[in-house]
């Protein structure tokens, strides 16, 4: 019976304990539930922070990409700006090396970019010696600096050039460097020298007008006295022989004595130079009227050589020891078209250089007094070069030998006209270019441009 009671007692703490362990489990399962479900809230919150994250950042490097592509887009807008200015444009750091360098200093220098990058700018374009003191000029005051119608040789035959050239100091997060802008002006200054010329050359044609009327009847006086004196020594001549048989002259006696004493060439000199000066006096006339006759089509080459006889006997006349050794030489060029022309004008302006060289080139050695005449097709333009080998003359004189009056020679020697004179003939009558180069102490060349086809407004 104990033991029944016993079994029926452990049986119940069985059942109690079961009980209480089945209780505690239930317990444990609804912890483990609610911990599962915040764990399960806690991913969920972090799969939306990390998508969050994951969409900003993607905005972020799409941004990024958008950012870089425009960036890129700039550089290369500024870089096309840059390379298609007209002006040569050259970035620089503060101790002068090359940072940019865009086509137009390309074209101007010969030397690509990338020939020139990092290299200090004073070797890369050695046309520009100062400039590295001007950069350290520009950048301590932090203002530009501007150098304008400097003269620069392009070329080793000496060709040059004018430039304006402006140093622009640059600052940028803490770093500093310089632009350095270069323009060609050789065209401007050319055109503003030219307009100068035309407006003294205005001046001049009033001026000219009145000496030419003054000189016109003296030298009218001296032609005609000339021709008169020629056919009263004339021995065919009826009147002469009328008049000299009753004085026992034999008239072909004295034309011989006439004749071995060069009288009669001097006549006849005297004959051409009056015609030849009354030629120009008519042509100052015809200035300052401003109308002169262009001919159709002359051949250039027969103008020359017309004009260099011309010279050349006249100058045996008057300066015999002058004419001495000197030698003219003519280079034509084949098949040179008809020009057209005013072919007394551009004898005119012949001779006055073929005098101005002849001048230069006095006392000099032999091998020095040759005066070529050379001409050359160009493309719409035929070229007339006149050389000399004399004394050349210094930037100052180059400068001015076209203005009126401008003479370096002794007074009584040169009135300084010639050349204002030619330059007149050929720019504004003929609308075609003159220009100069000289070395002092080699030699001195003029280029004269003419015009081929013949333009409404040629001749004024
Ligand atoms: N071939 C040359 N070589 C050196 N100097 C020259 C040459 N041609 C011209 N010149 C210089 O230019 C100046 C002006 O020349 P331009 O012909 O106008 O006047 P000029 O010869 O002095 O006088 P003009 O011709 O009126 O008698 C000359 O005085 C001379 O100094
Ligand atoms: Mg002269």
């Amino acid at each position: 019976m104990l033991a029944l009671l016993l079994l029926a007692l452990l049986q119940s703490v069985l059942i109690l304990q079961l009980n209480r362990n089945r209780l505690r489990k239930k317990e444990d399962i609804s912890l483990l539930q609610a911990r599962l479900r915040m764990i399960e809230d806690k991913l969920r919150d972090r799969t939306e922070k990390w998508r969050v994250a994951s969409e900003t950042h993607e905005l972020a490097s799409r941004r990024h990409e958008q950012t870089t592509a425009l960036l890129n887009e700039t550089k290369e807008y500024l870089n096309s700006i840059i390379h298609s200015m007209p002006s040569m444009l050259i970035g620089v750091t503060p101790s002068g090396y090359v940072t940019h360098w865009n086509r137009a200093a390309e074209k101007a220098t010969g030397r690509r970019e990338a020939e020139v990058l990092g290299h200090r700018v004073d070797e890369a374009y050695p046309q520009l010696p100062h400039v590295l003191d001007w950069i350290n000029h520009a950048i301590e005051q932090g203002t530009p600096l501007t150098h304008e119608n400097l003269r620069m040789p392009v070329d080793p035959q000496g060709d040059v050039h004018h430039y304006d050239i402006t140093v622009f100091p640059l600052v940028f997060s803490n770093n500093s460097g310089a632009v350095i802008r270069i323009d060609d002006v050789s065209l401007r200054v050319r055109l503003e020298s030219m307009m100068i010329q035309s407006e003294k050359m205005l001046s001049l044609g009033g001026l000219a007008a009145g000496m030419a009327h003054e000189i016109n009847n003296p030298l009218a006086a001296i032609v005609q006295s000339v021709q008169n004196i020629q056919r009263r020594l004339d021995p065919e001549n009826p009147h002469n022989i009328e008049l000299a048989t009753p004085l026992q002259i034999d008239l072909q006696k004295v034309r011989q004595y006439l004749v071995q004493r060069d009288i009669l060439r001097f006549l006849q000199g005297i004959q051409e130079a009056g015609s030849r000066a009354a030629g120009i006096v008519s042509n100052m006339l015809e200035f300052s009227r401003g109308s002169s006759r262009i001919e159709p089509a002359v051949d250039l080459h027969t103008v020359l050589r017309h004009a260099m006889d011309f010279f050349l006997n006249s100058l045996k006349m008057s300066q015999p020891e002058q004419a001495q050794g000197l030698r003219l030489e003519l280079v034509p060029a084949p098949q040179l078209p008809p020009v057209p022309c005013n072919s007394s004008e551009i004898q005119q302006v012949i001779v006055n250089l073929l005098k101005n060289s002849s001048d230069a080139s006095l006392g000099l050695s032999e091998d020095r007094r040759v005066i070529r005449l050379r001409t050359r097709r160009l493309q719409n333009m035929v070229r007339i070069q006149i050389e000399d080998h004399g004394l050349g003359m210094s930037e100052e004189v180059r400068r001015h030998i076209f203005d009126p009056f401008y003479t370096t020679k002794d007074v009584g020697q040169g009135t300084g006209l010639g050349l204002s004179i030619s330059y007149f003939i050929i720019t504004e009558r003929h609308q075609g270019q003159i220009e100069v180069k000289s070395h002092p102490g080699k030699g001195t060349l003029f280029n004269i441009d003419l015009p081929l086809r013949r333009n409404e407004e040629l001749g004024g």
